[in-house]
């Protein structure tokens, strides 16, 4: 079997000995972490464990001269064990003290289809499912409970939201498989949650899905015992209901309320629960109509909701109105349901934001997002999965980064950008300090640069259709979806405050405030909120249209000196050798997006760029 994989350790280099079959449980996997780090590193420290149920996810790392004690619940004993053998790889200091993770809930959601494909996949085919059955190789699903377990994610979901192929995944004959797939999971105190689709009964010959007819409640209740029967710990359903062509209570005339609840109470007697997406919009929307506006959405939909859902369901709400665009506002939403378990839903697979192959260190992102949305209202972490068969996991050996930092996020959403970045570099190469600092200024700086040859000043969607990678900045503003800048002569953006689509209004008052003058707006922000003509003067003094330019210009040219900047380090051969490929595609791609949107907005304005760089006409 090839185990190519294995070497790639994507943030794992500190751990050298796969941890062997029949470690059975948190306390052991911790043990032999441990173990083997301090014998390979040749510490001469020692760690003694203090099994303490009661802290369950908790623990607590105490220093006894030369050697630590940790304490702490299942699994909190593991965290301890990987947390402790992360510092003393990075040379950090030790986290002593008590720790908990702050998201109780700290999910990564695969879109894998059982036909082996992944939905916006960008590391090759799914690492579980091959041709409509499990086909796995056990020991690469215990290095990624192993990956997920070191940075404390504690559920995966293990199918796509778009359920394509339901029958396939809750039939008693797959069941034994889940639970054989859960096992192997179990001892690094990750549990499952399944996709499910709204409409299963009516493949089940049942003549109506409707949520409150009760023979559908008894069928989901029934499915939901026998779901439980063969994994008792199964964490619970996610449902993509009513969106993008997903069936959903709708049809039935039913709320989302109703639906989620239905589902909610099927699910309880076992302590599951039902997490359901607020990623709901009218995705067959005539262009022509300008009084609809896609990102008021999901709020016009949930917001009279809010009390009205069971306390086992959580409304899983992505990080934007919109869809994990490189530049959003916070969705309005995680604001406006007091009465309502929230999760947030980040997205790893850089579907919108380079397909890892360009450089997205999300981080920076997550740290701007996490100190706008009063995250103490939300209780539950997801993010789309970034993973694949790839021998390095991620496509980008650097990819790996965001699945680490995003797990670090989960624990403790205060986290500093610059230090998770650096603790990944430490804890994946051994590299001189002057090179890995090197490589955690690119990584630092890698989104900004994104964002600058890509999407101006938050328009979003100037991406192409369908593939989501290259520019295209007409290519959305015919379609469906509701995403359109609607740039002519005269401007461009879209008028989202009272006066137009009223989509600001949503904010709690203080925010809508900033937003909806073009003088407070933040710049990055400014034509998602307004609708601006060429010559607008920012606060900074250029106009828009010569902004425009310059971002562009800058972003390529700080594509170019990534790949400089990359070029020396001193990696293992075969990641410096991928992420140099990958980066002299970025740098291409960068090219691309400068030219196409400068001609673009040159062609609108007429207005030359004033410092006389090339744009093509
Ligand atoms: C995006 C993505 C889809 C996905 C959807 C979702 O729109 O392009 O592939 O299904 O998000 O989050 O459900």
């Amino acid at each position: 079997m090839d185990r190519a994989w294995e070497s790639r350790k994507a943030w794992l280099a500190a751990l050298s000995a796969p941890v062997p079959e029949g470690v059975n449980n948190p306390l052991e996997v911790a043990a032999f972490e441990t173990e083997t780090y301090l014998d390979a590193a040749r510490t001469g420290r020692s760690v003694r464990f203090v099994p303490y149920p009661a802290m369950k996810e908790s623990y607590e790392i105490c220093r006894q001269g030369n050697d630590f004690q940790i304490k702490g619940g299942q699994p909190g004993v593991l965290y301890g064990a990987y947390a402790l053998i992360r510092a003393l790889q990075a040379g950090e200091e030790i986290p002593v003290g008590v720790q908990k993770p702050y998201y109780p809930l700290r999910m990564l959601n695969c879109w894998d289809n059982m036909d082996g494909t992944i939905e916006r996949g960008y590391a090759g085919r799914s690492i579980w499912f091959e041709q409509g059955r499990f086909d796995y190789d056990p020991a690469r699903i215990r290095q990624l409970g192993r990956m997920l377990a070191s940075v404390g994610i504690n559920v995966l979901c293990l199918n796509n939201v778009n359920v394509h192929q339901p029958a396939q995944h809750l039939t008693d004959d797959l069941l034994p498989e889940v639970e054989r797939f859960a096992a192997i999971l179990r001892p690094f105190g990750v549990r499952l949650m399944l996709s499910i689709d709204f409409s299963q009964p009516l493949q089940q010959g049942l003549p109506t899905a409707d949520p409150e007819d009760e023979r559908v409640a008894a069928w989901w209740r029934q499915r939901a015992k026998e779901v439980w029967r063969a994994v008792p710990d199964l964490a619970g359903f996610l449902v993509k209901a009513d969106s993008e062509h997903r069936p959903g209570p709708n049809a039935y005339g039913r709320t989302h309320a109703q639906g989620a609840n239905m589902l909610a109470r099927a699910v309880k007697p076992f302590g599951g629960v039902l997490v359901w997406r607020a990623f709901v919009y009218n995705c067959m929307q005539d262009w022509r109509d300008t009084k609809t506006d896609r990102p008021r959405a999901a709020y016009d939909l949930y917001r009279p909701m809010d009390g009205q859902f069971d306390d086992n369901v959580i409304l899983q709400i992505k990080y934007g109105p919109f869809d994990f665009q490189v530049r959003e506002p916070v969705s309005p939403l995680l604001y406006a349901m007091p009465k309502t378990r929230l999760a947030i839903e980040f997205q790893l697979a850089q579907e919108y934001t380079g397909h890892q192959i360009d450089l997205y260190a999300m981080p920076p992102m997550w740290r701007e997002i996490m100190d706008q949305t009063g995250k103490q209202r939300v209780e539950a972490i997801a993010a789309v999965s970034n993973l694949g068969r790839d021998d390095n996991w991620t496509g980008h050996p650097f990819a790996a980064l965001n699945l680490f930092a995003f797990g670090l996020f989960a624990w403790n959403p205060d986290a500093d950008p610059e230090r998770v970045i650096r603790l990944w570099c430490q804890n994946t190469y051994d590299l001189p300090a002057e090179e890995r600092e090197k490589l955690v200024s690119v990584l630092l700086r890698s989104r900004a640069i994104y964002e600058k040859y890509t999407a101006p000043l938050g328009l979003c969607w100037m991406v192409r259709p369908d593939g989501h990678y290259g520019p295209s900045p007409y290519g959305y503003e015919f379609q469906a979806w509701g995403t359109y800048n609607r740039a002519d002569c005269r401007g461009v953006g879209v008028d989202r405050t009272a006066g137009g689509t009223g989509y600001a209004d949503q904010y709690p008052p203080e925010i809508r405030d900033r937003y909806a003058d073009s003088k407070t707006c933040p710049d990055e922000l400014l034509l998602f909120f307004h609708r601006l003509p060429y010559d607008f003067v920012m606060r900074d003094e250029r106009t828009l249209i010569q902004r425009i330019y310059d971002d562009h210009f800058e972003g390529a040219e700080a594509a170019e000196e990534m790949q400089e900047a990359l070029r020396g380090l001193p990696l293992p051969p075969e990641d410096r050798q991928e992420a140099l490929t990958r980066m002299e595609m970025q740098v291409r791609n960068a090219r691309e997006w400068r030219d196409v949107i400068n001609t673009f907005f040159h062609r609108f304005s007429g207005i030359d760029d004033k410092k006389g760089r090339r744009i093509y006409d």
